[in-house]
């Protein structure tokens, strides 16, 4: 079984979810060029990409543009000829929701939602709400344009749960009990100072907390207020989320590292995408350490007895976590089963042009292997 070209093969939507730093840029990127090449067009939606990467995938400046990278560019990369076009874009969060309220806000609310001051920061104030954009984008892309592979790049700090749930706890948002209250016409008037209401521990108060002293409540009023209008309109796209991520023809690779502390992170991501009924494509282990070739070792011995020294010490330690990595790996392997892990190595480079995005599309589609004994099971 090869569980990355069998999932590009039957979907068209993949979603590289995992926790910070891990790779997940890097994996979806790998993901749109390889189905590209191989004839399924593709888009690649990335978040937060490294400069060098957003570079080499013609990606300079921010704004949601779709951007097809040249065939020369992905033949010379590949090594042949490209039977299918890649697009990449980068997801701009702040754009995305300007780009949401210009569409769907009614025509008379629009001015008063983007100037709201509340609106302004509730892309980084409110949990989720990145999360949440990301999604609105994928099905908004799904729907409306015709890519047969769209890669989903998530937010760097995005946590299985956040991601999952941000469509309700927007709506949460929008439409709680406390929230309603808020909207009583005293309230909008700017009557009642906060603290006057007993909003408990709920998540509509801890984000409101959040601005107290930077906003004005009357502009928090406001903005619910405006934004009540959308409420139905919400609803219905968190439905279409919810049923886009479990369709058939949408698979999760989860990317994590092999290192023992971040296992733990890995293994509740993976439960938590299960749990919510969605499909696992395989569990990618990047940045593992490979053991260190038989032929060093060999090299190394021939060596003068000082040279030889330092360098059998450093080999020593390459061994050394090499195995730590094998450790972690094979647990992971233990506690995600069935779902198949790929092993992706750690490379001296960052991996930051497509070429050795294509190189790493090697490992993902099972071309190459590490040396690590994955044990069968
Ligand atoms: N297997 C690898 N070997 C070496 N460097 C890597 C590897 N995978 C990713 N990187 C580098 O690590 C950094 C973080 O990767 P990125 O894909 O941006 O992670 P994430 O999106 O999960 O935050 C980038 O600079 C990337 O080039
Ligand atoms: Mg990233």
């Amino acid at each position: 079984m090869n569980p990355i070209p069998d999932a590009v093969h039957r979907s068209n939507v993949l979603v590289c979810v995992g926790p910070g730093g891990v790779g997940k840029t890097t994996v979806a990127a790998t993901l749109a060029l390889r189905a590209a090449v191989e004839g399924k067009g593709s888009l690649v939606c990335t978040i937060d990409p490294a400069k060098r990467l957003a570079n080499s995938l013609g990606l300079a400046e921010l704004g949601n543009a779709e951007t097809r990278i040249a065939d020369p560019i992905l033949a010379a990369a590949s090594g042949q000829q490209p039977r299918a076009a890649m697009h990449a874009m980068m997801l701009d969060m702040k754009r995305a929701w300007d780009e949401l309220i210009e569409q769907r806000a009614p025509a008379d609310k629009r001015e008063k939602i983007l100037g709201n001051r509340f609106y302004q920061s509730l892309s980084t104030a409110l949990a989720g709400s990145q999360e949440y954009i990301a999604m609105e984008k994928l099905c908004e892309l799904r729907m409306q344009r015709g890519y047969p592979m769209i890669v989903l790049d998530t937010p760097p700090t995005a946590h299985a749960l956040d991601f999952l749930d941000a469509p309700n706890r927007i709506l949460d948002f929008l439409d709680n009990d406390a929230a309603k209250w808020l909207l009583t016409p005293a309230l909008a008037a700017g009557k009642i100072g906060l603290k006057l209401f007993n909003l408990g521990s709920s998540y509509v108060a801890k984000t409101i907390s959040k601005f107290t002293g930077v906003e004005t409540l009357q502009e928090l009023a406001n903005f619910m207020l405006h934004m009540s209008s959308m409420y139905e309109g919400f609803r219905e796209r968190a439905h279409q989320t919810r049923a886009l991520l479990e369709a058939d023809t949408t698979s999760f690779v989860l990317v994590t590292g092999p290192m023992p502390e971040r296992l733990d992170e890995a293994v509740f991501f993976h439960t938590t995408l299960l749990q919510n009924h969605l499909s696992m494509a395989a569990v990618v282990v990047n940045r593992v350490h490979p053991p260190v070739p038989a032929a060093l070792w060999s090299h190394a011995k021939k060596l003068p007895d000082e040279l030889r020294k330092r360098v059998e010490a450093t080999l020593n330690e390459n061994d050394h976590l090499a195995s730590q990595d094998a450790r972690g790996v094979a647990r992971l392997a233990e506690l995600c089963a069935p779902t198949p892990l790929v092993l992706i190595p750690r490379f001296e480079l960052d991996v930051h042009d497509l070429t050795s995005l294509w190189n790493t599309s090697r490992f993902l589609f099972g071309e190459a292997h590490i040396e690590t004994a994955l044990p069968s099971r």
